[in-house]
């Protein structure tokens, strides 16, 4: 495996590392240390196709099934589509309800943090690019974390956070969210400060679907979470991933944040497959 730091905080570009063939125990390792060590890992040249793509989110560990099929027609389905070309080819523009949908993304925030046992890595399969926008930010909220002074810590560690998807998504518009999709997807309680298990470093846990801090008034929550979440997401912190066709993407999503930055739907067509790795259990229940 051949390492190349892409930020200062975090990521890394890995050459070497071949995804098509099966993970034996040492290379499954390999990937996991390098997961807690870089946070966001880049393969180019290697989007595997589906079959393969879902064989080794299995090899890493239990696949996370899409919430929106689940919760709208109670489907099982391991993959998402990032981006607006739908399985017959087509490309769907701005305007659509799905390309809209979509567009919630486009906040900071960490996949599935909306589940009781949220998502521990996602991973993007990239097929098509448009030629210009369509990029995605990612910053370390572990680096966040080592940013605050000793003071700041002791008032965060102990918080516990509501993540509520049906908050998040009504930013985007008021019905985005079926009642069918609501009612699969209650508001979860979360630890605000997680750890690693491997290396023992914290990190925040945030992003547009924490909806406040257990115990606290909305206005009090929303002055921490906003006012963390604007300091994590400075300019100097940002690594922003142009993505290429062919490339594979991991990321943490135990200890990053990202968005997406949008794109012309109606000019260009974008194209990615995503499943999700689950994480290993309530972040309530994980070690401190
Ligand atoms: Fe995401």
């Amino acid at each position: 495996m051949e390492i190349q730091p892409l930020h200062a905080d975090f990521g890394a570009r890995i050459t070497g590392f071949d995804l098509s063939v099966p993970f034996d125990g040492p290379r499954r390792r390999a990937l996991l240390d390098a997961i807690d060590r870089w946070s966001f890992l880049c393969f180019p040249d290697q989007a595997p196709g589906d079959e393969r793509h879902l064989a080794f989110t299995r090899e890493i560990g239990e696949a996370e099934p899409n919430h929106l099929p689940k919760g709208e027609e109670g489907r099982i389905d391991y993959f998402g589509t990032i981006g607006n070309v739908q399985e017959d080819g087509t490309a769907l523009g701005n305007d659509h309800r799905k390309t809209i949908f979509l567009t919630g993304n486009n906040m900071w925030h960490t996949d599935a943090s909306f589940k009781p046992v949220p998502a521990f890595v996602s991973i993007n399969a990239v097929y098509e690019v448009p030629s210009e926008g369509g990029e995605t930010q990612f910053v370390s909220a572990r680096a966040a974390y080592d940013r605050l002074d000793a003071a700041r810590r002791a008032e965060v560690d102990p918080l516990i956070v509501v993540h509520d998807y049906v908050f998040s998504r009504s930013k985007v518009s008021p019905d985005a969210v079926s009642p069918a999709l609501a009612k699969s997807l209650p508001p979860v309680r979360q630890r605000f400060v997680r750890r690693n298990p491997s290396n023992g470093k914290k990190n925040l846990f945030m992003g547009s679907h924490a909806r406040e801090i257990e115990g606290w008034s909305e206005q009090s929550s929303r002055t921490l979470i906003d006012g963390l979440i604007e300091e994590a997401t400075a300019e100097a912190n940002i690594l922003t991933h142009r993505w290429k066709a062919g490339e594979l993407v991991i990321w943490d999503n135990r200890c990053l944040l990202h968005r997406g930055l949008g794109y012309d739907a109606d000019r260009h067509r974008r194209l990615m497959r995503q499943t999700r790795v689950r994480g290993v259990g309530p972040t309530l229940e994980e070690a401190f």
